[in-house]
């Protein structure tokens, strides 16, 4: 009896330990896909923010489906995945309106676009962290 016990509580910490793992490895992508978008404007180089929109929506797929999001926020804000998932769908559609504005080089709109990528990481972090 013990030992299944054992077993089982391993089990659940396991599963955790690893739906954490996958979250610090994508908010890291997320973090260096913003960063080279940032670089990409302030060195006036298209190819960066395209590679740094691609990190971002590849990182951002963790999200895209509203049960999966909830699984990545602390217990006490679970009832919050309304927001975070939201934050992610604002964080897709911004990304991509930075490609579309970067092709029709309009460059000061596809920055617009970036700060609204900030804002919308800022969104979750606000629900998750309680600022
Ligand atoms: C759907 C919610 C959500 C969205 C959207 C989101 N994050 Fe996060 N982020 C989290 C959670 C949950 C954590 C872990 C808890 C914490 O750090 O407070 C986190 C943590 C982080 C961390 C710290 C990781 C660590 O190892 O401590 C970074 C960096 C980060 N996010 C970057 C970003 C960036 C950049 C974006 C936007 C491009 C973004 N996040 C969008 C939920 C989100």
């Amino acid at each position: 009896m013990k030992i299944v016990k054992v077993l089982a509580l391993s089990a659940l910490f396991g599963a955790g330990l690893m739906a954490n793992d996958v979250l610090v490895s994508n908010m890291s992508q997320m973090e260096k896909g913003l960063s080279s978008i940032q670089k990409g404007f302030l060195y006036n180089t298209p190819a960066l923010i395209k590679e740094g929109v691609s990190d971002i929506q590849k990182a951002n797929a963790l999200f895209h489906n509203k049960d999966e999001t909830k699984k990545y926020l602390p217990k006490d804000k679970q009832h919050l995945n309304n927001i975070a998932f939201n934050a992610a769908k604002r964080i897709d559609t911004a990304s991509n309106n930075v490609l579309k504005s970067l092709d029709k080089k309009e460059y000061s709109k596809a920055h617009q676009s970036y700060s609204e990528i900030v804002n919308a990481c800022t969104a979750c972090h606000a629900v998750v962290r309680s600022w």
